[in-house]
């Protein structure tokens, strides 16, 4: 099978391989240009990129509206001719504002997910920013086509549909996760690609359909694009490379990983994870304090932990208190490696 190439619009990607958004701190401006100078698309986290700034707690959003303007600036200016894009997750407090950033910074693409970002389309609209939903449901893949081909007339450009595997946040319940008859990343793939056929023709565009979670190796790729993917999306696999953003003992903590120390997690943010079990998912009494107002429904009194702090903690290197996301494979990694040797590793089929 000959490597396709990723085609969205007018946009060509010589590989088919999208790095997935990882936040807090994890995929920045090192990383994403690394995998766009590589022929990939390479995407920056667009979650709370502010948190290193003095004032951030007084004024987070001012903070992350620099902080992203500066990113994507920064990975512009390593990767001049690759495609970038930037990863924001619905349920954030202050969506809109900094989806708007970062088109005004002209970038690529924007992806989201962790909600239903049926108002994506009309903060893009005007600018040649490609926008994708991710999805872990055929239904979810068929309401937002309604919903944007009702009221904007539009189409996705891509789609990101994200399995069970995956590391970060999971678009299932915990029940669906632990069932036998749990769907597959490879039978919602299927499902997906039949919804989108209608929009295909009514636009008159190919929609690229994107398969992601616990892609490990070229095997995983060629078996996704021979069902019909157009690409994929890979995050767990780049924590271990060099030009990844985050801290030295974070990467450190994956490379030791053994399969039973990854597992389920439930997070604030209302859906279930995938994380690297820690003091801070064994502890039942954790810090819940609100200090940050991250997420537009956190109820600080309900939640396992202050979801941020977590999150903060683990991309400054606290890997006991931090919260690791990791996708199901994430044990199999066992040295650094550069992004050029892990794009040759998933293109080497
Ligand atoms: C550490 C980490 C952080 C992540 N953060 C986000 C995020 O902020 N927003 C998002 O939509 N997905 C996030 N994801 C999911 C990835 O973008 C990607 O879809 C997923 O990692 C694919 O599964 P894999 O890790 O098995 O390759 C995260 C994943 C990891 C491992």
């Amino acid at each position: 099978m000959d490597l396709p190439q990723l085609k969205i619009g007018d946009l060509t990607a010589k590989l088919p391989i999208i790095q997935g958004g990882m936040g807090v701190g994890i995929s920045l401006n090192k990383l994403a240009s690394a995998v766009a100078n590589e022929g990939g698309i390479g995407i920056i986290s667009g979650v709370q990129v502010g948190f290193r700034d003095p004032n951030f707690i007084k004024d987070p959003l001012g903070c992350n509206l620099r902080a992203l303007e500066s990113e994507i600036k920064l990975t512009k200016a390593k990767a001049p001719n690759g495609i970038i894009g930037v990863n924001f997750m619905v349920a954030m407090e202050n969506y809109n504002e900094l989806v708007k950033k970062a088109v005004e910074c002209k970038v690529d693409l924007i992806i989201s997910g962790a909600g239903l970002p049926l108002e994506l389309p009309n903060l893009v609209k005007g600018s040649n920013t490609k926008i994708a939903p991710i999805v872990s449901s055929s239904k979810a893949a068929a309401l937002i086509c309604k919903v944007w081909d009702r009221k904007n007339r539009l189409a996705p450009d891509l789609i990101i549909v994200e399995g069970p595997l995956a590391g970060g946040h999971l678009g299932f319940t915990k029940a669906e996760l632990q069932s036998k008859e749990a769907s597959t990343l490879d039978n919602i793939l299927l499902d997906v690609i039949k919804v989108v056929k209608p929009y295909e023709k009514k636009y008159n565009k190919n929609i690229a359909i994107i398969a992601a979670g616990g892609i490990h190796d070229g095997r995983d790729v060629k078996r996704l694009l021979q069902l019909g993917a157009n690409g994929v999306q890979v995050g767990t696999r780049f924590i271990t490379t060099h030009e990844c953003d985050a801290h030295d003992s974070y990467k450190l903590a994956y490379l030791k990983a053994e399969e039973n120390d990854i597992n389920l997690v439930t997070s604030p943010v209302g859906m279930p994870g995938r994380a690297i079990i820690n003091d801070l998912i064994r502890r039942d009494e954790c810090n819940k304090h609100c200090l940050y107002k991250c997420l537009e429904s956190c109820r600080p009194k309900e939640i396992p932990y202050c979801i941020s702090q977590a999150l903060f903690d683990a991309a400054n290197g606290d890997i006991n208190n931090g919260l690791l996301f990791c996708g199901v494979h994430g044990y199999k990694a066992n040295k650094l490696q550069s992004v050029k040797e892990v794009m040759n590793e998933l293109t080497n089929f």
